[in-house]
């Protein structure tokens, strides 16, 4: 165990394997304190900061974890681009007041031999599912781990990956697992777009034409509004919308129901739209309430 170096944050601790971890959460359940978990692969930004401050107002004490998973990266994703710097991440989550920062290596999560996989049907089969065939089986599975080593009340996830949050709802739901799933709100950039680890593989330009993304999804929400029985042709005219703006592929842009994921022809029920489209290194994900 070791204590987050700036010394003004000398209550913050990092546990750098599960005895660590389990130590420190049985000390706080001895006092009767609750617990959230934040789970994240690190490279922090505001958007997981907000997620630390909602953990914080809903319990006692919060772990991050810190773990750039890689079963969740798909073949030809690439893992070892994704960024790493550990030092930053624990200095901004300490600045927030996190309590535990929890930085296990690869084989404390996956020692030699580990052989389960956890997998979640119906959820993960339209949306990203089919784009990154065994994504959603890794996220799972690193999640159940996390939440088994940590043994939180609640554990927070953003709504940015809003199909991510409604598998791991429903993996908790399955397997019993005694953990309440919150979901936060998107956190966006001044211009409208939605925090996330991959903009910065977005170039200037790319930076630029990226917002648009988000003016695309609230134009579809508008256009709905008014005609609630054209989403597949209002998606087809967004899509087109995105490619004119300099998105080199749409892989979906779609309404679906906001619990069952299924896509919608006609607006009936409580709905978000959905959004997946390639800029450059980055695809780009993004979803919209429907009101
Ligand atoms: O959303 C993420 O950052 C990851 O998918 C998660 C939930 C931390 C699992 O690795």
């Amino acid at each position: 165990m070791s204590k987050i170096g700036n010394p003004t944050f000398t209550t913050q601790m990092i546990a750098r394997d599960v005895l660590d971890l389990r130590k420190v959460v049985a000390e706080w359940r001895q006092e009767a304190k609750t617990v959230a978990l934040v789970p994240t692969m690190g490279a922090i930004h505001a958007g997981h900061l907000s997620l630390i401050s909602e953990a914080k107002s809903r319990c006692d004490r919060v772990i991050a974890s810190v773990f750039v998973n890689p079963t969740q990266f798909d073949e030809g994703e690439d893992l070892d681009a994704y960024p790493a710097n550990e030092e930053e991440d624990v200095r901004e989550l300490a600045s927030v007041g996190t309590d535990l920062v929890f930085c296990p290596n690869r084989k404390d999560i996956y020692p030699e031999g580990f052989s389960t996989i956890i997998s979640v049907s119906g959820l993960t089969a339209g949306l990203c599912g089919p784009f990154r065939p065994g994504h959603f089986d890794g996220v799972v599975t690193v999640v159940a781990k996390l939440f088994l080593q940590s043994l939180p009340d609640i554990a927070i996830f953003g709504e940015k990956d809003y199909q991510q949050l409604l598998v791991i709802r429903q993996l908790a739901k399955d397997l019993n697992i005694p953990v309440e799933i919150v979901g936060a709100p998107i956190v966006r950039e001044e211009d409208g777009l939605a925090m996330s680890s991959r903009n910065r593989h977005l170039s200037k330009k790319e930076r630029l034409i990226a917002p648009e993304i988000y003016r695309i999804l609230k134009m579809v929400s508008e256009r709905i509004i008014i005609k609630p029985n054209d989403c597949e042709l209002i998606c087809r005219v967004a899509r087109e919308k995105l490619i004119e703006k300099g998105f080199e592929a749409v892989d979906y842009i779609t309404i679906c129901h906001a619990e069952t994921l299924q896509p919608l022809s006609a607006l009936n029920c409580p709905a978000r739209i959905f959004v997946a489209a390639r800029l450059g290194q980055a695809r780009l994900i993004d979803n919209l309430p429907i009101n």
